[in-house]
């Protein structure tokens, strides 16, 4: 499919984009012996204001993509064209590192696990305060002002910010991970697992935040998961991933009900659903074990190995490109209007 037009609504238009890393064999002169395709070939707009979910299994390219969004990686080939507060559109994949700074206060990433990446051996304060000091945007009592507010704004006590990280639970420490990607008062957020590692009673605390947080100051997501069930009730539309490609994208109530991609109906179908009325056809599709190895991808369409409606003569073949199959919903799938394929229903946001 040919790369999609940079439409004003869209902050970040994301084009062709592949990251390979090169496997290097064991030894001091060590060759490459190949390439892990971690992302490949990704055409994806974020559109201005939304939540984008993006889910896929471990392992599918998730954290990659979003680690080359904010240029934590550079990426192999492709475009990153981000639309800034003024309307100019900037291609974040060709800007060198002093070029990046400004870029770097405006797309701030929420991190997986609240245990790791917090430095023990710093207080809230200093955690939170950070950004705004590499940044040179605040010091001294404006930058402790600013870390107060923030801190409250996260349902965090100002008064506990002088403590160091071990003092905090789980739910806490994901609050202070929140409050640090928001000081710098970005624009696009990149929320990677962000409530994947808290248990399910803090989870949904944490959702409900991240949701008025994003009301409040008029934030963008890319809410990554490998989760159907945190997409569901946080996102506006979901992109599906599958070995470094996009194979389906839609509306979350759209996608879910109406799955166009033999992979969404399988990973639909774990979604537990206590309502049978809610579990669409009731059909169960497991899928097998065997994902393969991105160093090694498959002929044709990726999935064709554990694809239930894979045929030869096409699916092993040939390539499908992302594609409209119903209004405003993609598909990567060779039949995918032939094939009935079984979702669920979307359940009311708590
Ligand atoms: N720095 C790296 N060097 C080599 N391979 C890497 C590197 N980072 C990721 N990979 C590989 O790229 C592929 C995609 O990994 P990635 O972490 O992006 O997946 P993910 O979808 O985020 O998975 P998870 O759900 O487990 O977080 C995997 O095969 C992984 O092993
Ligand atoms: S193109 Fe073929 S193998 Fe790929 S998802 Fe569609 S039916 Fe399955
Ligand atoms: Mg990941």
């Amino acid at each position: 499919m040919s790369a999609p037009a940079a439409e004003s609504t869209d902050i970040l238009t994301i084009e062709d984009l592949s990251m390979r890393f090169p496997i290097r064999g064991h030894g001091l002169f060590a060759r490459t012996t190949g390439e892990v395709h971690a992302v490949n070939g990704i055409d994806l707009s974020i559109r201005s204001g939304e939540v984008l979910g993006l889910v896929g299994e471990s392992g599918c390219g998730k954290t990659t993509l979003g680690r080359c969004i904010v240029r934590s990686e550079q990426p192999t080939e492709g475009r990153l064209h981000y639309r800034g507060p003024d309307g100019r559109v900037v291609d974040l994949a060709a800007l060198n590192v002093r070029e990046l700074r400004p870029y770097q206060n405006q797309v701030r990433v929420v991190f997986q696990d609240p245990f790791s990446s917090l430095n023990p051996r710093m207080t809230i304060l200093e955690i939170v305060g950070d950004p705004l000091k590499a940044g040179r945007i605040a010091r001294g009592s404006e930058l402790e002002e600013r870390v107060a507010i923030m801190l409250k704004r996260v349902g965090l006590s100002p008064g506990h910010m002088r403590r160091y990280p071990h003092a905090f639970s789980g739910g806490e420490r994901q609050r202070v991970n929140i409050a640090r990607a928001l000081i710098t008062e970005p624009r696009l957020v990149i929320a990677d697992e962000a409530v994947s590692a808290l248990d399910v009673s803090v989870r949904a605390q944490v959702l409900n935040l991240l949701r008025d947080l994003q009301a409040e100051f008029n934030l963008t997501y890319l809410f990554i998961s490998h989760d159907m069930s945190v997409v569901e009730n946080i996102c506006d539309r979901v992109a599906v991933m599958y070995l470094g490609k996009i194979v389906e994208l839609a509306d979350t109530a759209e996608l879910y009900e109406r799955p166009q991609h033999p992979y969404t109906e399988a990973l639909l179908s774990a979604v537990p659903r206590p309502d049978p009325r809610l579990r669409g056809s009731g059909r169960r599709h497991r899928l097998p074990d065997n994902f393969p190895d991105p160093a090694n991808p498959p002929s044709g369409c990726f999935f064709h190995t554990r694809c239930q409606y894979a045929d030869e003569a096409n699916c092993v073949e040939q390539r499908p490109d992302l594609r409209p199959i119903l209004q405003d919903h993609r598909a990567a799938c060779h039949h995918a209007e032939k094939l009935t394929l079984s979702g669920v229903e979307i359940e009311n946001a708590s």
